[in-house]
């Protein structure tokens, strides 16, 4: 009884079979099918290749959401040098929730301004980089992906003179705030904030300044934020430079990295303050900023292991059986043409068009010429 049933199960599995072995007497190869199978060959290992890069290959998947995270401090790294000395000018935050001045985690230095010839070659790169990224977003992506490897942002360090680089990171809450830096060092008191300016004369006022690095949230080596490189130079005394700026919060996941950052977008304005004419204001850096509500997270995909194989199946058997189907079809084209319509002989076909033997049957006439035709497909 087991025995029957084994049997059975035996049989309709062999029923089952989709690969029947066929004896070797009935295979037939002929030249114009070699030619074929090579080209189809080729074809499977160039695709496999192409398939393989585009497995290795990532890409940057953006995702948005409301930003839940209203608690966390908001951390703003900065390096500017301004055309100053560093006793006459001073740096200060103000934020429109408490007005609380958060400065002491700033640095001043005095430098000289002008840049080394080596500096100047880094900047002009800088803004290359700056150019394309305004033209394109997609570069973005490059950035990420190339950048984020180890390439320094920090240039190198400068001898000392007449200019004041003011460089470090504040903390600060997430609300819109104002970033200045103005003539005279920032003094609190309980009514809000002034800058002691008295004794810095009008005509040593320059707020030409240069951007090395701002950026929000945690600094990773190798992104560069828009205002990086940027350099403005005055020829006035008394000139207002604004940057506005919208900070997104941006979670980045990559291979290399996964960090909670800050992107943002920004405008500028600069004006010449002249109280006469009706240009009120002070005269220095200022930099508004304010969070934006919407977070992106960033994330590289590439793809699955599975998802490959099964390509790669696809490719071997779609090649395969696609340049059969054409070569079949060929075979019965040029058949047609070659020996039945020339001859206006007709026969009926028993055996499969590919069949060299068969075609040179077919046209007693012309068989020399036929299979060199045939040869060349
Ligand atoms: C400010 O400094 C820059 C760089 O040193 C210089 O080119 C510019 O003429 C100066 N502007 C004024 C108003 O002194």
């Amino acid at each position: 009884m087991r025995r029957l049933t084994r049997g059975k199960a035996l049989s309709l599995v062999r029923e089952l079979d989709a690969f029947p072995k066929v004896s070797d007497s009935y295979v037939e190869t002929s030249a114009s099918g070699g030619t074929v199978s090579l080209i189809a060959f080729v074809a499977i290992a160039l695709l496999a290749v192409l398939e393989f890069f585009v497995y290795r290959d990532t890409w940057m998947k953006y995702e948005y959401e409301v930003d839940k995270d209203f608690s966390s401090k908001l951390r703003i790294n900065i390096d500017i040098t301004v055309a100053m000395k560093c006793q006459h000018v001073g740096a200060d935050i103000l934020d429109l929730a408490e007005t609380m001045i958060t400065s002491s985690g700033l640095h001043y230095e005095p430098v000289i301004f002008e840049l080394t010839p080596q500096q100047r070659l880094w900047q002009s790169a800088l803004l290359l980089i700056q150019n394309r990224l305004r033209e394109e977003h997609a570069a973005q992506e490059v950035l990420y992906k190339t950048l984020l490897k180890g390439r320094p942002t920090a240039p190198p360090p400068r001898s000392p003179l007449g200019a004041c680089r003011i460089h470090g990171h504040v903390h600060v809450n997430k609300v819109a705030g104002n970033l200045h830096i103005t003539v005279g060092k920032p003094i609190h008191h309980p009514q809000g904030h002034a800058h002691i300016a008295a004794f810095v004369s009008h005509n040593t006022y320059n707020f030409s300044h240069r951007i090395d690095h701002l950026s929000f949230g945690e600094e990773i080596p190798g992104v560069i934020s828009p205002l990086d490189g940027t350099e403005k130079i005055t020829f006035n005394n008394n000139q207002m430079f604004q940057y506005f700026i919208t900070v997104v919060p941006t979670r980045l996941n990559t291979r290399k990295i996964s960090a909670d950052t800050h992107q943002f977008s920004v405008t500028e304005r600069e004006r010449l303050i002249n109280h006469a004419a009706g240009s009120h204001g002070v005269s220095g850096v200022f930099v508004k900023y304010d969070t934006s509500s919407l977070m992106v997270t960033v994330s590289e995909q590439h793809m699955p292991l599975g998802q490959f194989l099964v390509r790669l199946c696809g490719i071997v058997g779609g090649v395969f059986s696609t340049t059969g189907m054409l070569h079949g079809l060929l075979g019965f084209c040029f058949d047609a043409i070659c020996c039945r319509f020339k001859l206006g002989i007709y026969r009926p076909r028993e055996e499969s068009p590919d069949d060299a033997a068969h075609s040179s049957s077919a046209c007693p006439v012309q068989t020399a010429s036929c299979s060199k035709d045939r040869t060349l497909l």
